[in-house]
């Protein structure tokens, strides 16, 4: 078996690769020329993927929404991503290393033209996994910088951002722009000019112990992490809120806090330079993040077990 150097690991179409930075896709793949293309971004607990399940149910609700037909069906996918944690686990060893692993699906390979008929292949796959770089101890106690950009997040009725695609144009333009601006990271708001969510990571805020999230209604990705520290809030009795709001909103914030798979829970402790209560991560948000990691590695040791 191949595999990469620098610790990546990459799988194309069920083929590893020894040189991951070099040509293995061809130029005429439609992820290359339009963006056509759907992933997932999914991490390990204790060296075994965990939401992996969730994870491909959303990818194949992005392939509804795009109107793909995946080929294979999801545990293929599974599949595929399980060998190539494996060869990365063995790349690693004795070692354990946490790994980030990234599914890219393409809806094939052909001629230019928009027209499925120019399709020449089945769909491609790739699957990407190389060391897991969440925040340190030290990034999560310093919080992050975001800064709202005066770009859109794409509209529901454009390309809608229920969808996990390929095609990230718009929100890498908008981190480019807030980074530029010297902020860490961007957020949008969506043209009635509520926040939607960050570039890669939902947004929530809290205000007198109510947290707070943009709805589906406002055009975000239904994120994992999301989904999982809502259930767990509610569990631990706080209310939960998924209602609109403008960015005014989150300048008088008790705390704010953003999800996702690589950054789990982490506060935000300032947004368009304006410092969020005293700057530093609030107690609602340590809490979460605590709970959630917690509920994390107790399902994956569950899992492990059965
Ligand atoms: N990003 N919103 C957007 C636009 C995202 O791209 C992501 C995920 C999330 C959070 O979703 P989840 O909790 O399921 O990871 C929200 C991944 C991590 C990425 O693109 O790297």
């Amino acid at each position: 078996m191949e595999t990469a150097s620098k610790n990546i690991v990459l799988n194309v179409n069920g083929e590893f690769i020894a040189d991951p930075f070099a040509p293995s896709i061809s130029a005429f793949d439609r992820s290359y020329l339009y963006g056509d293309s759907l992933y997932e971004v999914v991490r390990t607990y204790g060296g075994r993927f965990l939401y992996l399940e969730e994870h491909l149910v959303r990818l194949a609700k992005s392939a509804d929404l795009c109107k793909m037909k995946l080929s294979k069906p999801l545990s293929f996918y599974a599949q595929e991503c399980e060998k190539s944690l494996n060869a990365f686990n063995t790349l690693n060893a004795p070692k354990l290393t946490e790994a980030y692993c990234r599914l890219v699906i393409s809806r094939g390979t052909g001629k230019i033209g928009f027209g499925t008929e120019n399709i020449l292949s089945g769909p491609t796959f790739a699957v990407i996994v190389q060391p897991l770089n969440p925040p340190t101890p030290e990034q999560w106690e310093a919080g992050y910088r975001y800064g709202v950009v005066d770009r859109w997040r794409n509209e529901k009725r454009a390309l809608d951002p229920a969808a996990k695609t390929g095609n990230y144009l718009n929100s890498l333009l908008a981190y480019l722009e807030a980074t530029n601006d010297g902020y860490q990271d961007a957020l949008l708001c969506d043209s009635a000019g509520f926040l939607t969510e960050g570039t890669t990571f939902n947004l929530f805020y809290v205000k007198r112990d109510i947290i707070v999230t943009p709805p589906f209604s406002s055009g975000i990705l239904d994120g994992i992490t999301r989904r999982t520290v809502i259930q767990i809030a509610r569990r631990m009795g706080l209310e939960v809120r998924e209602v609109p709001f403008p960015k005014e909103r989150l300048y008088d914030a008790a705390e704010i806090f953003m999800t996702s798979t690589i950054k789990e829970v982490a506060p935000v402790v300032e947004i368009d330079g304006r410092k969020i209560a005293n700057g530093k991560p609030g107690k609602i948000t340590r809490r979460l993040k605590n709970a959630f990691t917690e509920y994390s590695l107790a399902r994956s040791e569950k899992e492990k077990k059965s």
